[in-house]
């Protein structure tokens, strides 16, 4: 049997509040100011950072201290839907966390020595599991066999789960480990016990923590920010406490000695402000007493929790709302679709950082109708993930002249925006509408002169020796891409993203039983394709449209042939 692991104790751990509580922690944040003097430090060091004048504390990184309560909010999710709950957050961070990209798992063997250190200190230690005073001295087991126990984990390369622990000194604490079977029942797991996990695989997935027998797990996972100004990534242990119903996220932060901002900008944008943050799930108790969420911090500064507050409300917000969308242990929040799986996504996610600064502008001075945040935002993500697939070696230009620019042209190009960015990105192109926008005169003479008002026949047209033949959103013209690709030379490929649906003759009316008229108009575009003998390859553009699926048309040469062999 597993006891349940005690509550937190009174003087470690968590600091519940209650309403009464939260008050106090506001009053304890009004006298903490009083007593630090309103000249001396009016606010708190981290609400200083945005102000020019960080002081110095704010260039260091505080004990980890006590844990507070931020928030408990009533609940009607299970415990089962809890453990999904987290296990998507874990593997996918970013449907909450806006300002992360991507997270991945991280194996801390496979990284670099210093940063392995770094991920080492600050993992979670045994010591600071969820136990109280009495279970730290009651123990009924001696110390010789906790070390036997220890240097038998060891053995068994678990060695991971006892991270820098002098075995005499912490025996009571390993004693009350093994015999509540926190440790027993994972050694058990052999070597899975590993000090990180990858992340697991699609058919990893079916396995929720809520099945996952191991009461104690460490995962180290990386977030890669999608704002790289402070770091492009920040590292981060989740710890999960099965019997405690409870997980920890701790970041590792960076070593303030290289810091050249304060500790709160290597945080991201919204990712909670603390050393550590965790949630818990407590089930329901007596008739009438319902089960609770709650949101715990190991803060910076106790005067941000009446900040935190807010945030832990919004994040139990979403814990509940996703916990209720679960049914049969996958949640509806679970990434369907793969992103971006042509393009290498660390470099399609700087080009979109780097081209949204220097377009955005576009979106102040858009002298059209049409939503300029919208356009402007799409059409620079398409531009950005066309320049990461033409960087891929797999889609470089299809000539043997390396020094040629790629060259494009954009059909149906409307507003023009498109063929605009890429002009500035130095590729050579023309973009071809049967309707002038006002927009194209504000472009400047360079982008001006490759905009052609022209009514395209499709089936007749040609632009020889063209790399890619584009169509975004071309409504009328999209069936027709592969043809035309196909006629402008062998090297030529082509970009599509359909849209509104046209076959050949007119309007696209054909319907499958239990398929969106999206997805059999989509299948009708890739067979234009692999009629016209190109290989179609699919992905999913991370653009604010809901027709956000591309077809990439590849020559046989693309499929893993070198040019040089091709040449
Ligand atoms: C839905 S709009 C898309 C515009 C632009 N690509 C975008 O995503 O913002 C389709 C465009 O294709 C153009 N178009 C459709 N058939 C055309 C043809 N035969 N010749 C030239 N342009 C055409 C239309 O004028 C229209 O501007």
């Amino acid at each position: 049997m597993t006891p349940s692991l005690p509550g937190p104790p009174s003087n470690r751990g968590c600091t519940p509040l209650n309403d009464g509580e939260m008050s106090r922690a506001r009053w304890q944040t009004r006298r903490c100011q009083e007593e630090d003097g309103e000249a001396a430090a009016p606010v708190s060091p981290w609400q200083l950072m945005n102000t020019g004048r960080p002081p110095k504390e704010a260039f260091e990184i505080p004990p980890l201290g006590e844990e507070t309560l931020l928030y408990e909010k009533g609940t009607d999710i299970s415990e089962s839907q809890f453990w999904s709950v987290i296990d998507s957050w874990i593997k996918s961070p970013e449907h909450i966390l806006k300002s992360i990209w991507k997270a991945e798992g991280v194996n801390i063997d496979d990284l670099p020595e210093e940063e392995r250190e770094r991920a080492t200190h600050f993992k979670p230690r045994l010591e600071d599991l969820p136990f109280n005073e009495e279970s730290h001295s009651a123990s009924s087991c001696d110390g010789p066999d906790v070390v036997q126990r220890y240097e038998d984990a060891r053995g068994e390369g678990c060695d991971a789960w006892l991270p820098s622990l002098q075995p005499i000194v912490k025996t009571r604490v390993w004693a009350q480990l093994f015999q509540s079977g926190i440790l027993r029942a994972k050694l058990e797991v052999e070597k899975e016990c590993s000090n990180a996990e990858k992340f697991s695989t699609a058919e990893q997935n079916a396995e929720t923590l809520d099945s996952s027998s191991e009461p104690v797990r460490h995962t180290l996972r990386r977030l890669h920010r999608k704002d790289v100004i402070a770091a492009p990534y920040l590292d981060e242990w989740c710890t999960i406490f099965k019997d405690a119903r409870k997980v920890w996220f701790t970041p590792v932060l960076p070593d303030p000695s290289n810091w050249k901002r304060p500790i709160m900008s290597y945080l991201p944008y919204n990712y909670p402000k603390s050393l550590r943050y965790s949630f818990q799930f407590l089930p329901a108790g007596a008739p009438g007493v319902e089960a609770k969420l709650r949101m715990f911090a190991n803060l910076f500064d106790i005067r941000s929790v009446i900040f935190m507050e807010s945030t832990a409300a919004r994040l139990l917000d979403k814990l509940q709302k996703w916990g209720c969308c679960i049914k049969n242990g996958v949640t509806s929040y679970e990434k369907r679709v793969q992103l971006d799986v042509l393009v290498d996504q660390q470099e399609f996610r700087l080009e979109y950082q780097r081209m949204k600064n220097l377009y955005k502008h576009w979106a102040k001075d858009w002298p059209e109708r049409t939503d300029p945040q919208k356009f402007v935002f799409e059409e620079t993500g398409i531009a950005a993930y066309l320049v990461a697939l033409w960087k891929s070696k797999k889609f470089e230009s299809a000539t043997s002249d390396y020094e040629k620019k790629i060259s494009f042209v954009d059909l149906g190009c409307g507003n023009g925006f498109l063929t605009h960015v890429l002009t500035m990105e130095g590729f050579e192109g023309k973009g071809i509408d049967k309707q002038q926008r006002k927009i194209w005169d504000l472009y400047g003479e360079e982008t001006r002169s490759r905009l052609v008002i022209e009514d395209i026949d499709p089936e007749t047209c040609c632009y020889p020796g063209v790399d890619w033949v584009i169509g975004n959103h071309s409504d009328e013209l999209t069936p027709w891409l592969p043809s035309i690709a196909r006629r402008c030379g062998p090297t030529t490929r082509y970009f599509v993203i359909p849209c509104c649906f046209w076959d050949f003759q007119g309007k696209f009316n054909r319907r499958v039983p239990q398929e969106s008229r999206y997805t059999t108009y989509l299948k009708f575009v890739e067979k234009c394709g692999t009629e016209e003998g190109f290989q179609v390859l699919s992905d999913t553009l991370r653009i604010p449209s809901t027709k956000n699926v591309a077809h990439v048309g590849c020559r046989p040469l693309d499929d893993g042939g070198t040019r040089k062999s091709v040449d």
